[in-house]
């Protein structure tokens, strides 16, 4: 019988509760122990480790599609891989979790987690030699190289265009616009999808360059009094500072276009997830048990062209590039990023969308 260990790190997002449970009920039916490790690695760094054995009366089947984390995702002012780094406490931080896994005696721990956390689990893989170790990656950012989709992104997309379908309407009453600011870090994803789905009329992402005055141009020419334009919260305008929504809002303003800013800020991952997360979520944890059962390790779950696969965490490792954070200078960009043959853009142009300036 094996003992496998669950963590969930990083931002919450939809999707993380399907992906436990599954992971839960597949392990059982192979007859192996299933223990959730609280908050992250925040779990690991008390002693004793805070973890639970999972079963069905913790984790039912109609909690599976909420979002959040049943297994928490961590606090911000505690001892992590941050603030271990940040106060010189890195090696304490590394010997506790080292030693807190020996005493969990896993066979294998599941990790679900972003970009930096994958990646921090590679920088750190001393950590977890003892031990299989199988990654899942998840995000509404979408910023993960080497897979297609992560867990969360769907419904963050749908939470966002909902969220844009409302404003439409008051929109339409009032004759006015929307800037609406959407998460995603500098990757501009989340606001390209929703933006689609939801009608934008521009959609500005940090990866292409805009130009205001072209900005107000096509919405002046647009034959519309309201509308949605979505901003990433990644988008930089230069000369100017604080919230990118804002800075877009006031050069609206100034060109005599009448306009509101809104924010859905952490709503967007919530909401129960929806079908598309729920299913990519059990795959991944077939594929997260599979390779257990086959004696992998360091490996991380990714979507290719439909199919579900393991791909060796090096892969992962080798496709980023280091960022220049002196803190943190082990963390991975991506370069899953919206990158310019990306066809959704070619999309959203011929829709007369305003994207920025595309060579
Ligand atoms: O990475 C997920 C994400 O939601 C980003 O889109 C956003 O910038 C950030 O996390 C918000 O972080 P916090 O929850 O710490 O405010």
């Amino acid at each position: 019988m094996k003992k496998i260990g669950i963590m969930t790190t990083g931002g919450d997002c939809s999707g993380l509760n399907t992906a436990i449970w599954r992971i839960m009920t597949g392990a059982h039916l192979r007859g192996w122990d299933v223990y959730g490790i609280l908050d992250g690695t925040d779990g690991l760094c008390v002693n004793p480790p805070a973890v639970i054995k999972l079963n069905d009366m913790l984790l039912p089947i109609e909690n599976a599609r909420l979002s959040g984390s049943f297994l928490h995702n961590g606090r911000a002012n505690t001892l992590n891989f941050e603030t271990a780094t940040e106060t010189g406490r890195i090696d304490t931080f590394n010997k506790q979790l080292r030693k807190s896994l020996r005493a969990l005696q896993l066979d294998a721990l599941i990790l679900i987690g972003g970009n930096g956390s994958l990646s921090l689990a590679w920088t750190n893989r001393e950590i977890y030699r003892d031990l299989q170790l199988i990654c899942i990656p998840k995000t509404i950012d979408m910023d993960i190289p080497c897979t297609d989709r992560t867990i969360g992104f769907d419904t963050a997309v749908q939470q966002l265009t909902t969220f844009c379908d409302q404003l439409m309407l008051t929109a339409r009453s009032h004759h006015r616009w929307f800037v609406v600011q959407a998460m995603g870090r500098d990757c501009g994803m989340l606001a390209l999808h929703a933006g689609l789905a939801a009608g934008a009329s521009a959609i500005l992402i940090p990866e292409i360059k805009f130009n205001i005055d072209n900005l107000v141009k096509h919405i002046k020419s647009s034959n519309s009094d309201y509308g949605v334009i979505i901003v990433s919260e990644g988008i930089t305008l230069r000369g100017h500072s604080g919230r990118p929504a804002d800075m877009i809002s006031r050069k609206l303003t100034t060109a005599g276009i009448v306009n509101r800013t809104a924010f859905p800020e952490h709503a967007q991952r919530s909401g129960d997830t929806i079908a598309t997360d729920r299913i990519l979520a059990t795959r991944f944890a077939d594929c997260a048990l599979n390779a257990i059962e086959n004696g992998e390790t360091y490996v991380m779950t990714a979507l290719e062209c439909d199919n579900v696969h393991t791909i060796p965490l090096s892969e992962f490792i080798a496709s980023g590039e280091c960022v220049t954070d002196p803190k943190i200078p082990e963390l991975i960009t991506s370069n899953a990023y919206v990158s310019p043959d990306n066809p959704l853009l070619a999309v959203a142009a011929n829709m007369g969308i305003y994207i920025g300036e595309q060579k």
